[in-house]
Order: C-alpha cells, then sequence, then structure tokens
C-alpha cells in the first residue's frame, strides 16, 4: 500500500499574552459598555492584565494553533481507550447543554435529565445494574467511587475497620489498585497464572474476613478475557466482599455477557471510549458507574429519578459522598446518549463482534511483521476485541524502541498514543484496538504503515530513532517537563516562574 506522507504546519506563533496592543479591539455595539453596571464596591481598580488584539488577529492566531494541532481525526486505534470517532450530530445535541446552568431547577431542564435518564435505561439494560450515576469524570474517577462506595456500604454494617483489603489482579488497570490505596485499603495483586490470568487457587488463598472488595477488569488490558469470572466473583461474595467489574474493555463483550449475571455488585462503562465520546486528551470524561439496588443508597448524588410526568434530582439517603460537581460532565452524556440510540440493540451487538473479527484480523497480519510477538505468546486462545504486542524482538535487534516506531508512524498520519500504560509489564509494548467504526482499508494502512516503519528500522535504526520528521515538534525533550521551574499551565503561573527582569 502507498504511505500517504502527512506535514504538518508549522508556524512561530508566540503565545497570545505576547501580542496586540493596548487600544486594539474587536467590534463594539452601542449600549454594549459594561461601566456602571457592577457596583463600585465589586468593580476591579485595575484593569485585567489581558492582551488587547483586533478580531483578524484573534482569529488568525487561533487558526494557526488549530493547524499545528494533529488531532485525534487521524486513524487512532487506541487499544484500551479506543478513541472512536465522535459523530457531529452528538457533538450538536450537545451544544444545547451549555445553555444549562447545573443549579437550575430540575424543573426547567427536562430534556437533559430525560437524556440522562434515557442513558441510564440503556446501561442498565447492557449491565443488569438497578442504577447509574455519570458523576464520575473519567474512568479512574468510577474506581475511586467504587473505593468509597465500599468503605460506606462495610462501614454501615459495622465491618468498615475490620474489612481492609481490595483484591486485584496483575493485569487489572493500575486505577483499581491506585484508587483503592487511596481510599486507605491494602491492596493484593494477584499474579498471573499460565493462562494469562491469575489461578482461581490464588484468589482463595487471598481472600479473608478482611476483603472488601474485588476490582477486576475482564478482558485485561492484553486482551485475554478470564473464564472463570463467575466463580472469582462468587468466592469474594461468599467470604463477605463486594466484586467492581471495571468494564473500560467493553466493546467485544457488549450485548454478550452483563455484569449482574456474573453475579457483579456494581460496574463501571467509559462513555468516552465505548459510547462515541471523545476523551478530549485527559478529559471532560465519564465513567457511567452502575450497582445494585443494595449498593444504590450509597452513590454520590444528585441522581435523576423519575416519577410519572417529570425527572426529579434525588439524594441517595447513604451518599458515600461527591466526587465531582453537581452532576458531572452532562455533555457527554448527552453524546452518548445519542450515540447508543442511534446504534440501537442491534448495532451494538453487531459493533462487539465486528470488534474482536477486526482485532483477530489484525493479530494475524501484525504477527506476520518481523520483530512483532504476542504478549504471553506460550498462551494459545483468542483475544477478545484488542492484543497487546511487543516490540522487544525489533529493540533487542536495532535499538529502535516501540516509541520511535509510534513517532515515525504519526509521519505517515497514525495518531499516538497506542502502545501501553504504565507500568509497562510486556517489554516495549503497544496495543492497538480496531474498534467496530474503521474500515478494513484503513485498518490495512495502519499495519502496513507500522511494517513500512520496521522494515525502515532495520535497514536505518538512526533513522526511525530521530523520527518524526512531519510534525509541528521534531522532538520533546521530556527535561522540560521534568523540572516544574521550567512548566507551566496558565500564562499566571509562567509569569511567576518567569519575572520580567526589572
Ligand atoms: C481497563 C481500564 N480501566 C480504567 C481506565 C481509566 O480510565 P480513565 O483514563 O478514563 O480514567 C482505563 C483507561 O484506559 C482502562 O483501560
Amino acid at each position: 500500500m502507498t504511505m500517504r506522507n502527512y506535514h504538518a504546519s508549522r508556524w512561530d506563533e508566540p503565545l497570545i499574552h505576547a501580542m496586540g496592543a493596548p487600544g486594539r479591539r474587536g467590534q463594539l455595539f452601542p449600549g454594549a459598555d459594561a461601566a456602571g453596571l457592577v457596583p463600585a464596591g465589586l468593580a476591579r481598580q485595575t484593569p485585567p492584565a489581558l492582551p488587547e488584539l483586533a478580531e483578524p488577529d484573534v482569529l488568525r492566531h487561533y487558526l494557526r494553533l488549530s493547524q499545528e494541532t494533529m488531532g485525534m481525526i487521524g486513524i487512532s486505534l487506541f487499544g484500551t481507550c479506543t478513541m472512536k470517532y465522535n459523530p457531529r450530530a452528538g457533538e450538536r445535541a450537545a451544544a444545547a447543554v451549555n445553555a444549562i446552568h447545573p443549579a437550575q431547577p430540575a424543573a426547567t431542564m427536562q430534556g437533559l435529565l430525560a437524556c440522562v435518564h434515557g442513558l441510564d435505561m440503556i446501561l442498565r439494560g447492557l449491565s443488569g445494574m438497578d442504577r447509574f450515576t455519570f458523576q464520575a469524570a473519567g474512568g479512574a474517577d468510577a474506581a475511586w467511587t467504587q473505593a468509597i462506595i465500599t468503605r460506606a456500604f462495610h462501614a454501615a454494617r459495622g465491618e468498615g475497620n475490620s474489612r481492609d483489603q481490595i483484591i486485584t489482579s496483575l493485569q487489572s488497570h493500575p486505577c483499581n489498585p491506585a484508587t483503592a490505596a487511596t481510599a486507605g485499603y491494602e491492596v493484593i495483586t494477584l499474579p498471573l497464572g499460565d493462562n494469562g490470568y491469575p489461578t482461581l487457587e490464588s484468589l482463595r488463598a487471598a481472600v479473608s474476613s478482611r476483603t472488601a472488595a474485588l476490582m477486576i477488569n475482564n478482558p485485561d488490558d492484553m486482551g485475554v478475557y478470564n473464564p472463570e469470572i463467575a466463580e472469582w466473583v462468587r468466592t469474594v461474595k461468599a467470604a463477605g466482599g463486594l466484586a467492581f467489574y471495571d468494564h473500560a474493555n467493553f466493546n467485544g463483550v457488549m450485548t454478550r455477557i452483563r455484569a449482574r449475571d456474573l453475579g457483579f455488585d456494581a460496574c463501571m462503562f467509559m462513555l468516552h471510549k465505548t459510547f462515541g465520546v471523545s476523551k478530549g486528551g485527559g478529559g471532560p470524561a465519564v465513567g457511567a458507574y452502575g450497582c445494585t439496588a443494595e449498593l444504590a443508597p450509597f452513590l454520590p448524588g444528585p441522581i435523576v429519578d423519575r416519577s410519572d410526568d417529570d425527572f426529579t434530582l434525588v439524594e441517595p439517603a447513604r451518599s458515600a459522598g461527591k466526587v465531582r460537581e453537581y452532576m458531572g460532565n452532562l455533555h457527554q452524556v448527552v453524546k452518548a446518549y445519542a450515540w447508543a440510540r442511534a446504534m440501537g440493540a442491534e448495532g451494538l451487538r453487531e459493533a462487539a463482534d465486528i470488534s474482536v473479527i477486526l482485532n483477530n484480523y489484525m493479530e494475524k497480519r501484525l504477527l506476520q511483521i518481523r520483530g512483532v510477538s504476542r504478549s504471553h505468546p506460550d498462551q494459545p486462545g483468542w483475544r477478545l476485541e484488542m492484543t497487546r504486542y511487543s516490540l522487544q524482538q525489533l529493540f533487542e535487534d536495532t535499538g529502535v524502541s516501540a516509541v520511535d516506531v509510534q513517532n515515525r508512524m504519526s509521519d505517515f498520519g497514525i495518531d499516538a498514543f497506542w502502545l501501553s500504560h504504565e507500568p509497562w509489564i510486556v517489554p516495549q509494548p503497544f496495543t492497538p484496538e480496531a474498534g467496530e467504526m474503521w474500515p478494513r482499508e484503513d485498518i490495512d494502512y495502519w499495519i502496513d504503515a507500522l511494517a513500512h516503519v520496521v522494515d525502515e528500522a532495520y535497514r536505518d535504526p538512526d533513522f526511525v530513532r530521530a523520527a518524526p520528521y512531519n510534525q509541528v515538534v521534531r522532538k520533546l525533550s521530556s527535561a522540560d517537563l521534568d523540572d516544574p521551574l521550567r512548566w507551566a499551565t496558565t500564562w499566571a503561573a509562567w509569569t511567576r516562574k518567569h519575572p520580567t527582569p526589572a
């Protein structure tokens, strides 16, 4: 296949604070002057230090910044995150939320509450749970919701102090042990057995009267599905613990299994992963947390209730506390609702099947590329919607790392990131996930781009190590990120760290 060469626009664009001149402005209409509207006691004595620019300067500045940003609209196969395309219709629907203040009375936002309740009902159907909250602003936040609900649940039964351990597995997402530890639990991490997941014996040895909960994903981030999961849940619950299903890797099992049917007490779905919503580079996202009626009184409030003729906001009786402001990122809930309605039940089922078929198609082709191997190569069996691979052989042969390969692939229009979260259990890992929406040409192009870069690496490793060549920035120096004195996320912080010499 012919590689498409990408070339980003490059501008020497200054920060907007370094642009403009006093007195420059956009259009002002008669009567729009705010002078005198703010009571004297509340008005500023000195104007804020804002840049002053004419409208075309502002337009050109932001246009150039947008040209320099590749965005998530190349081919993006971010495994364990599935950066799906975000349909524009969903964006349009969500824009209506801009006109709503989250603190306004429920009676004045019935349409929005209908969407929240609608998505709640769809997720209940997909999981078997009784109630969902959308307050958590991501998957890790939803795991945190589980950790605090676990604490509140056991405390209400007089076991808050004695149940002080949470069990997880080595290949669960790190947010499970991390949130459990942050909530004060001792974390027991089960090692892997021969099949790629921990053995039932290791779980049986770990559970006790100290077990507060199991927090686990399945399939895990290697794409390995633990078929003994129902027995796992039975074992934990027999010991008095709760069972939480991190359902972030839901794409391949969507409509095929339900968390409640496997015995779980609670689960979470990432709307920014499975349900067609943008992750937005760290937010705003949503981790939809659902649980049984037994745990529902501990949910963060408010949650949306439906009565005969309207939607109301209710505070759960024994809430474990809020995890975010108001009801969370409701724009994303509207988008996910629109996506799920457009897909329909049949569409969701088909999407699950396509994602598994495409992943196995990818696997067949990727494993033919020199230097590429599958994680746990000795373990036979299918992976579900994604597979974790390793470029360790390529690294040993050439010194070219997975990060180098990823950088070079971006020169051909392949969006980063698609390696693996830390810690890297598999050396030089990568985890593309096809999902259901990419046509076969795009999947083939992605694989061909990898094969092309691997071939370059064997012929000229230094060339690949120096990539990317066609991006706005050639190489980012991590030294800048590691030194708090050199970076700043706001202009105010920047000026504090870099005062103008007197
Ligand atoms: C299995 C799993 N759980 C949890 C998370 C955490 O989600 P978030 O990044 O939205 O906090 C991820 C992220 O990719 C994940 O793959």
